[in-house]
């Protein structure tokens, strides 16, 4: 089969992002535009305002990946489009477009689920990966071995998902999430209340090495939702919207996720050292420094602060780590993909590298900047769905509560 140039669309949050993938492998172009500055003084991504900065910023953002990849409109095979899960006025902004593109220009259309992509992020050979020559090689010869268990870590998500492979096409079992809050969320809220800003993940991944892991311990109850039945080897018995099973019995066992425990046991944590007035002279000296350093947080943080954050962040990896292997282990896998934006943390990577060798798994990571929402992990994920002609029909909507299957 020739080489298919697929134009990607992503609008699902607060990032505007097009690229132009070659044949699901080698990223041409790949254009993000961050909202960041309109969502920072909320701390949080405000829907309306996204769907709003969405509007103004995809058509520039889609030209800008098609002359970066030195292609046109009529030189493109397809376009891809993120149809959930997400914001539903933030989807549709993308999904317009990619429905406006596609009939003018007849070509194919391939709605993509997000999460897929994120997946999919992990195959893109880019410039900046860190994988050695080896591993790029063994992924570029599809000699991945499945089944693969990947974990997609992100700031509306943490779900564990099995998946298999059928001819080209990918299929995905999920065998854990988060019954509560996702671990960026997470990552947010902690930074948030610590008066460090929006959004949170980047913020603590730079400070953490600064603080001692060990001076506040989370216990394993705090980061377990209080409805949990938790069992020792960290599986749950509970049922899952998005799990085929009826039943978690002994051949699907479940894995999830809680993290709106370690979020309330930081907040009593504040409170209970009279940390308040420092977090709001902190969250007012930094609101007015325009792109804080590392050095601007340290200058503006005691040890307290920080030995609280590396803390956070040791708890948060090690749960994650911990249940993403304790599910390795019991769907006996033969390949790990940890991916979404808080797959960029950096002990996160050095742990899940460390802790994968020891039981002989490979972990494979996409390359930082594709761990974070990008539309070159989209159009990655169409790619078998081209090859399938799994195109999808004019009429198709939004989903922001999609599942993946
Ligand atoms: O995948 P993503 O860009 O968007 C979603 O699909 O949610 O993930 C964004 C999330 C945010 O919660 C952000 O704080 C977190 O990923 N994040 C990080 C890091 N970089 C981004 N969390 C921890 N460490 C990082 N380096
Ligand atoms: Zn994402």
């Amino acid at each position: 089969m020739p080489d298919a140039y697929i134009l990607g669309i992503e609008s699902s949050c607060d990032e505007t992002a097009a690229a132009v993938v070659r044949s699901g492998e080698q990223v041409i172009s790949n254009v993000v535009a961050s909202q960041i500055a309109t969502h920072q003084p909320y701390g949080g991504v405000v829907p309306e305002l996204a769907s709003r900065e969405h509007l103004r910023a995809i058509v520039p953002v889609v030209r800008q990946a098609l002359a970066e990849a030195t292609q046109t409109y009529d030189s493109i095979d397809a376009i891809a489009v993120t149809q959930g899960p997400g914001l539903a006025g933030a989807l549709l902004v993308g999904i317009s477009y990619a429905k406006a593109l596609a009939f003018a220009l007849d070509k194919p259309l391939i709605a993509v689920n997000h999460l897929e992509g994120h997946i999919h992020a992990v195959l893109l050979d880019l410039s900046q990966n860190h994988l050695s020559q080896n591993e790029e090689q063994q992924k570029g010869n599809h000699e991945l071995q499945f089944p693969v268990l990947a974990l997609v870590v992100s700031g509306g998500h943490t779900h564990l998902y099995l998946a298999t492979q059928n001819r080209q096409s990918w299929t995905y079992e999920n065998i854990g999430h988060t019954r509560d809050d996702a671990a960026g969320e997470a990552f947010d809220k902690v930074a948030k209340l610590l008066g460090l800003g929006y959004p949170g993940g980047p913020v603590i991944d730079r400070l953490a090495p600064h603080g001692n892991p060990n001076a506040v311990k989370f216990p394993a109850a705090q980061i377990k939702h209080a409805d949990r039945r938790g069992r020792k080897d960290g599986r749950s018995v509970e049922l899952d919207s998005e799990s085929n099973s009826d039943h978690s019995n002994n051949d699907h066992p479940r894995f999830d996720f809680s993290y709106s425990g370690i979020k309330t046991a930081i907040l009593r944590y504040v409170e209970s050292h009279d940390m308040r007035p420092a977090v709001e002279a902190r969250r007012t000296a930094l609101a007015e420094i325009p792109k804080p350093r590392v050095e601007d947080y340290l200058a503006h943080c005691d040890a307290r602060t920080i030995d609280l954050v590396a803390s956070f962040q040791r708890a948060m990896v090690d749960d994650l780590v911990g249940k993403t292997l304790a599910a390795a282990r019991a769907y006996d896998v033969a390949t790990l993909f940890v991916t979404g934006g808080v797959a960029a943390n950096q002990e996160l990577r050095q742990t899940f590298e460390r802790e994968g060798a020891k039981e002989g798994l490979p972990v494979h990571f996409p390359s930082r900047p594709l761990s974070t929402d990008n539309a070159a992990m989209i159009a990655a994920a169409a790619f078998p769905k081209f090859q399938a002609k799994d195109f999808a029909a004019i009429d198709f909507s939004a989903e922001a509560g999609m599942a993946l299957r």
